[in-house]
């Protein structure tokens, strides 16, 4: 079945909890597509993981397009949502609007995700009336790791907390379809979803939350530069493709690959009348 905003929606009302994983090219969508992941987000955290920058600040919009296009072809039933990237939205509204629209109409995304509460929420109408859903995201928003001086835990004290939960109001108010809330306390997270009629989807947010998302090179074991605490490593793969990785070398250098089974053949005669 495709996944819509108003399917979304159904699954908050239900209690059936959303699953959404990153996602950056169309051989890893597929896969996740297969196995059910209700939404893919092209974050860009692909500016670390992909791009092997250290934060997320040096992605373009051309970084988005290129991978959301990829995950889209890929995508049979998941939701597409691409991340708006550093200074495509907080420029301007007109800025907001032109870039979430480049991010449906060349990336081919259902959805764009932006940063930030009530400073972002004319962009959030802005984009919701040009008829392209906005996925918003509170907490550690990445984009200002500057701003905070750190990847740190937000909303732990009483006025931290009470800025995000009026922030999360804010942004429904202006239209968003869904709430990313990133590396807050779980208790916080319960009440704001709670409170609102959108489902959340969380990371390092607690079970609380309508549902979940985790970076996918983080849940199997391929990215080691740093692990956050909320990380489930749900296989190692990162172990398993270094193996691999060593088992072809072996096999190259000693000649055993390739062997008759992958290799194509020509008639002796043939070879014998070549010079
Ligand atoms: O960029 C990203 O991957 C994200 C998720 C961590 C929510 O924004």
């Amino acid at each position: 079945m495709k996944n819509t905003v108003k399917t979304l929606l159904e699954q908050k009302k239900q209690g059936d909890k959303i699953t959404m994983l990153t996602c950056y090219d169309y051989s890893m969508a597929k896969l996740m597509d297969e196995a059910g992941i209700n939404t893919l987000l092209i974050g860009d955290s692909l500016g670390q993981v992909v791009l092997g920058y250290e934060d997320t600040l040096s992605v373009t919009m051309e970084d988005m397009i290129h991978h959301t296009r990829a995950v889209a072809r890929g995508a049979k039933n998941a939701l597409v949502i691409a991340d708006m990237p550093f200074m495509s939205y907080q420029t301007s509204v007109y800025d907001a609007v032109v870039n979430a629209g480049r991010l449906v109409k060349e990336g081919r995304a259902q959805m764009v995700k932006l940063e930030g509460g009530a400073t972002v929420c004319e962009q959030i109408r802005a984009i919701v009336d040009a008829s392209i859903p906005v996925c918003a995201h509170l907490g550690l928003t990445p984009q200002s790791v500057n701003a905070f001086g750190g990847f740190k835990v937000q909303g732990k004290s009483e006025e931290a907390a009470q800025q995000i939960i009026d922030d999360a109001k804010k942004v429904e108010e202006a239209g968003a379809s869904l709430l990313v809330l990133e590396c807050v306390p779980a208790g916080l997270a319960k009440i704001i979803t709670e409170k609102l009629e959108i489902p959340t989807i969380g990371i390092g947010a607690g079970n609380g939350c309508d549902g979940q998302v985790l970076v996918y090179q983080d849940m199997l074991g391929m990215f080691t530069d740093f692990t956050p605490k909320f990380v489930r490593k749900f296989a190692d793969l990162g172990s398993e493709m270094k193996k691999a990785f060593t088992a072809y070398s072996e096999a190259v250098k000693d000649g055993s690959f390739p062997s008759a089974e992958h290799t194509y053949k020509i008639s002796d005669d043939i070879l014998d009348k070549l010079y």
